[in-house]
Formats: structure tokens, C-alpha cells, sequence
């Protein structure tokens, strides 16, 4: 807490979806936000949704988090100018669909780089100073990827299981500091834009699994985990079962994750051209608070529906 009594709160990837969300919120509780993504126009969008929200100050910092001296000038930055930093929401993270062969190496390697070593990145720089004090809390966005495996999700789908074991080292070794938290958020499918921004090499669009929720749902999960923390939070219905069908029953998973991903997880009616989407550089005018992909049940009814004519059209041409 700076010397006012109000909260120092980095947000990394607040330019869109979740981070964007959680920004809002933490300015709505009148905190000092930082917030940083790669992007400045949709940044300075999103700072000034946080200014309007009632934030005590509003900061953007147009950084990328692979990059590891600028992420850790920023938070010598702000330590100098605030004292201390309260709580980081790492939320930077970007997503490759594609067969693993399919998935250029640049491609596979800038997924990894991002998701894993940007959050050890911002976690090597922001930890000293929690740790010297015995305060602070680092949410980390983790995925229900991060414990199961999808098809044509590989890169995504290890950095996931990546994060969540750089939040369980990192628990075990900050035990001796009780006043500082290392928190795992995963949720399911979350409505934001991160499906359209992926890199592509599936040939049809992604999108988010029923039961999806809103980033604002997200967003006031990772504020209750700052009020009070816990190690791991799950946000989706659906996760549990999921988790139980991969770890209990391996078989029977292997079997139906390939027909159910492509039916509740991509659209086969909306064809893509291969690209790189967001994950070499950043797509501003893509960043925004929600993906608006037509809702996850109605899309698998019109999927249905296209498969059927599409039966009917294959039986009468016969
Ligand atoms: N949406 C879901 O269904 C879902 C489900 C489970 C977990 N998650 C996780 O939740 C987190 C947020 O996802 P989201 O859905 O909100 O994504 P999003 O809407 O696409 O937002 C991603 C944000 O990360 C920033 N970013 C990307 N690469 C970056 C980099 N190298 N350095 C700094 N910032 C970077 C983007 O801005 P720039 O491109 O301008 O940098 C943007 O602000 C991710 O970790 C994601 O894996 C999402």
C-alpha cells in the first residue's frame, strides 16, 4: 500500500479480454493501475477506461514481456515512484492453433516465450522486492490447458502446464514469507478476442468452449484472490470434469477430445487463412474487452445444422 492506503496493481496484457477487465476493476476499487501490453493505442484505451473507472492514477507501459530488461525497468520504475508494488495479474498471453507439425517453429517458440517465460520474467522482477517487504500477491492466468491436452493446442497447451508449475515452484519456495502470495487463476473458455487474434494453422477458427464465461466474471474472481488469496482457482463448470476424464480416465478422453474440440471449441463454418496472428507482434485493432463470437451453445446448434444440410446436400447429389 503507498503511504494514501491505496493499492499499487501491475496488470500485464490489460489491453484486452481479462487483463482489460481486471484493469477496469482494480480502478473501480481505486487503485493505482499500471498497465502494460505491447500495443500503446489500445492501451491508451484502455487507460482511459480505467481514469473514468476512478483510479487513484493511471500508468500505460508499452512493453513486451519477453523482454526481460524492459520489464525490469518498469518495475524499478515504479518501485521508485510508488514504494511498492502490491499486486501483479499477469495476464500477457497468446495462443497457436495448428497441428504441432503445422505450427511454424517461430511460431511454437514465440507461444512458449510469451505465456512461460514472460511470466518468469515478470515474476524475477517484481519477487525481491515482495519478498524484502513480506507483502504482495502475483496472480498468474493459468488455463484448464494447463492440466489437460487438446488437439492443435500444443504450444498454448505446454506453456499452460508451464505456468502452473512456475506457480507451484514458486509457492514451495516463498513458504517462508507469509505476507506474499503466488496464486494460479485457470479458467475454462473466457468470451475475449483471443481466439481471433491467434496464430492459425487449422484452417478454421477458434473459439470459446460452453460453458464460456464473461472476462468481467475472470476479472472479479482475480480481485477476490487479491482481497483474499488462495493457491489455485478454477473458473468454469466444466473444468473439473474435464481434469477428472484426462487424469482418471486417459482412454476414454483420448477418444472424445478430438470430435467434441473441433465441434464446442472451433467453428467450422468460418474458414482462416494461415497467419501469425498476434503472437509475433501485436494486433491493436483486435485487443478489446470481449471476443463477441456467437454464443457457445447456439455456435454448436448452427454447426450442427450446417453438418446436417451439408449430409443432406453429399445423400441427394448421390
Ligand atoms: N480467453 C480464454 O478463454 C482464456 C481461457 C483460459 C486462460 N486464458 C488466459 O488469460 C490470459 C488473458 O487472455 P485473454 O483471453 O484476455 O487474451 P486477449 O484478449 O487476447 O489479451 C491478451 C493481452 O496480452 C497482451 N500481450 C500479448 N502478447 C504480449 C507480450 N508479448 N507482451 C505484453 N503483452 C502481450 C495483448 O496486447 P498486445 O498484443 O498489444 O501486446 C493483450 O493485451 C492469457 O494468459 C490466456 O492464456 C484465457
Amino acid at each position: 500500500m503507498t503511504d494514501a492506503g491505496t493499492r499499487v496493481v501491475l496488470v500485464t496484457g490489460a489491453s484486452s479480454g481479462i487483463g482489460l477487465a481486471t484493469a477496469v476493476q482494480s480502478a473501480e476499487a481505486s487503485d493505482h493501475v499500471v498497465l502494460l501490453a505491447r500495443g500503446r493505442s489500445a492501451l491508451e484505451s484502455a487507460a482511459e477506461k480505467c481514469r473514468r473507472a476512478g483510479a487513484a492514477s493511471v500508468r500505460v507501459a508499452a512493453v513486451d514481456v519477453t523482454d526481460a530488461d524492459a520489464v525490469g525497468g518498469l518495475v524499478a520504475d515504479l518501485l521508485a515512484s510508488h514504494g511498492v508494488i502490491d499486486a501483479v495479474v499477469h495476464c500477457a498471453g497468446v495462443v497457436a492453433y495448428g497441428r504441432f507439425e503445422d505450427v511454424p517453429e517461430e511460431v511454437f517458440d514465440q507461444v512458449i516465450s510469451t505465456n512461460v517465460l514472460g511470466a518468469a520474467n515478470v515474476v524475477r522482477s517484481v519477487l525481491p522486492s515482495m519478498r524484502e517487504r513480506d507483502h504482495g500477491t502475483i496472480v498468474l492466468l493459468g488455463s484448464v490447458l494447463g492440466t489437460i491436452a487438446a488437439p492443435t493446442m500444443s504450444a498454448y497447451a505446454i506453456s499452460k502446464w508451464g505456468v502452473r508449475s512456475l506457480a507451484r515452484q514458486l509457492q514451495i519456495e516463498n513458504r517462508d514469507r507469509s505476507g506474499v502470495h503466488i496464486c494460479c487463476v485457470s479458467p475454462g473458455g473466457v468470451d475475449t478476442p483471443i481466439y481471433l487474434q491467434a496464430a492459425n494453422y487449422l484452417g478454421r477458427v477458434g473459439r470459446p468452449p460452453p460453458p464460456a464465461v464473461s472476462p468481467e466474471k475472470v476479472a472479479s474472481t482475480v480481485l477476490g484472490v487479491l482481497r483474499r488469496p488462495r493457491a489455485r482457482v478454477n473458473v468454469g463448470a466444466a473444468n473439473p470434469l474435464m481434469t477428472f476424464g484426462f487424469t482418471v480416465l486417459p482412454g476414454v478422453f483420448d477418444a472424445l477430445v478430438g470430435p467434441l474440440f473441433a465441434l464446442a471449441a472451433t467453428d467450422e463454418r468460418h474458414r482462416v487463412e494461415p497467419g501469425t496472428g498476434n503472437v509475433l507482434r501485436s494486433v491493436p485493432d483486435g485487443n478489446r474487452l470481449r471476443g463477441e463470437q456467437a454464443g457457445s451453445l447456439t455456435a454448436i446448434a448452427l454447426i450442427l445444422r450446417s453438418r446436417a444440410a451439408d449430409a443432406v446436400r453429399t445423400a441427394t447429389r448421390r
